[in-house]
């Protein structure tokens, strides 16, 4: 592998670029995971990430990657026949609504347009109208158009006047954004390892709340891997994982968890937050249009509509072949109509500075005029409070 090859700078929505103090983690000797020198990785895990996940409740980690989270959150919860409410405004929504099918429970979809989400006025007056229901499974950030539900601080209380529960695929987004989890009375909340906590692919974590975990250990269900119960069980109990866990993950999990609370999660969310700024100013000045409507924007996943005439694959691989750097396109049916940046974890000056120089390049390659000039000054403005 040349060194081109390896030292690409990876803005794509997740995986991540991985500090170097993280990937150094994964080297440690192998342990044993029924040993004390696990139980303490386990609970240093834990407390740490309570506190990047607003809560004082139960976590779990899964050896599985977010999809595996997911599933197990709505599998433990949703029973055959049960109601479920689930905005869907993108590929990831979309795919919750079939784990939900799966089960053979009846999921209630509100849908937006691509671009758009659910507005919090619609999924309160389909809740009003169903009534008798189980569960809200919400993508909070449906990193495939890059699109944000700006309402999610004032589901749970909706959801208690019906009794149910609340969901949260946070996979792209916790720790890039507020998700106060507690706060927000959030039942269960879900993230992966590899997107804004900036450590390699391989985990889901999954906060767990009381109410939710006292269904969970009292409900029957025909899962082995994924049965929350033992999860909890195991992790309260022993400080350890039901099976053999992905111990380097965890020792790089630690780490990054370590990194975001010296960090400061607020400062860590603020960050995000200056350097999308400078994503969408420099982008929109330089002639783009973003793909997501302001209100439904996300900081963490910055999308934007191609121009005419510029063709995704040859646009991409002109980015990584002359810049290294690699951005993601579009999925599904926006494929080849939009490109999108992982703005997430490490995100800094320097990513954003080097990936918009080499867009707005590529963008002159490709025939546009653009100022550039004026455009990277004016994100170096912005960036001075990063
Ligand atoms: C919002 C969201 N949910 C779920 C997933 C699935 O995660 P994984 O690919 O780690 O299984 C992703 C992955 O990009 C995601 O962005």
């Amino acid at each position: 592998m040349d060194y081109q090859q390896k030292k690409k700078l990876l803005m794509i929505p997740g995986p991540t670029n991985v500090p170097e103090r993280v990937l150094h983690a994964m080297t440690k000797p192998m342990i044993n995971h029924r040993g004390n020198e696990f139980h303490d990785l386990y609970k240093n895990i834990q407390e740490k990430a309570r506190k990047v996940f607003e809560t004082e409740q139960n976590i779990v980690v899964l050896s599985s990657s977010g999809t595996g989270g997911v599933e197990a959150a709505i599998s433990n919860i949703v029973k055959k026949g049960d109601n479920v409410i689930i905005p869907v405004f993108g590929e990831f929504s979309r795919r919750v609504a079939q784990y939900v099918r799966l089960i053979g429970g009846n999921p209630i979809c509100i849908e937006a347009p691509l671009g758009s989400a659910p507005s919090f006025e619609e999924v309160k007056a389909k809740t009003e109208e169903v009534r008798k229901i189980k569960a809200f499974c919400i993508v909070y950030n449906d990193t495939s158009p890059g699109t944000k539900i700006n309402w999610l601080d004032k589901i749970a209380n909706v959801a208690l006047d019906f009794n149910a529960f609340t969901i949260v695929d946070a996979v792209s987004i916790l720790a890039g954004d507020e998700l106060p989890m507690d706060k927000w009375g959030i039942d269960i909340v879900v993230t992966a390892s590899q997107k804004c906590l900036a450590a390699p692919p391989g985990l889901a974590i999954l906060g767990i709340s009381e109410k939710a975990t006292k269904y969970v250990m009292k409900n029957e269900i025909h899962l082995e891997y994924f049965n929350l119960a033992k999860y909890i069980e195991y992790s309260n109990l022993r400080k350890e994982t039901p099976y053999t866990p992905a111990v380097p993950l965890f020792y790089a999990l630690d780490e990054a968890l370590s990194l975001v609370l010296e960090e400061g999660l607020q400062r860590r969310i603020q960050r995000h937050r200056i350097t999308a700024k400078a994503f969408y100013e420099s982008l929109e000045a330089a002639g783009l249009k973003p793909f997501v409507k302001p209100e439904a924007r996300s900081n963490t996943v910055i999308s934007f509509e191609y121009p005419e005439n510029i063709e995704d694959k040859k646009f991409r691989e002109n980015l990584e072949k002359n810049f290294g750097v690699v951005i993601a396109g579009g999925f599904g049916e926006l494929r080849g109509k939009i490109f999108r940046i992982g703005n997430m974890g490490e995100v800094n000056r320097y990513h954003v500075l080097t990936t918009l120089n080499a867009i707005l390049i590529s963008l002159s390659d490709f025939g546009l005029k653009v100022e550039n000039e004026e455009i990277i000054q004016n994100a170096r403005r912005t960036l001075e409070a990063v």
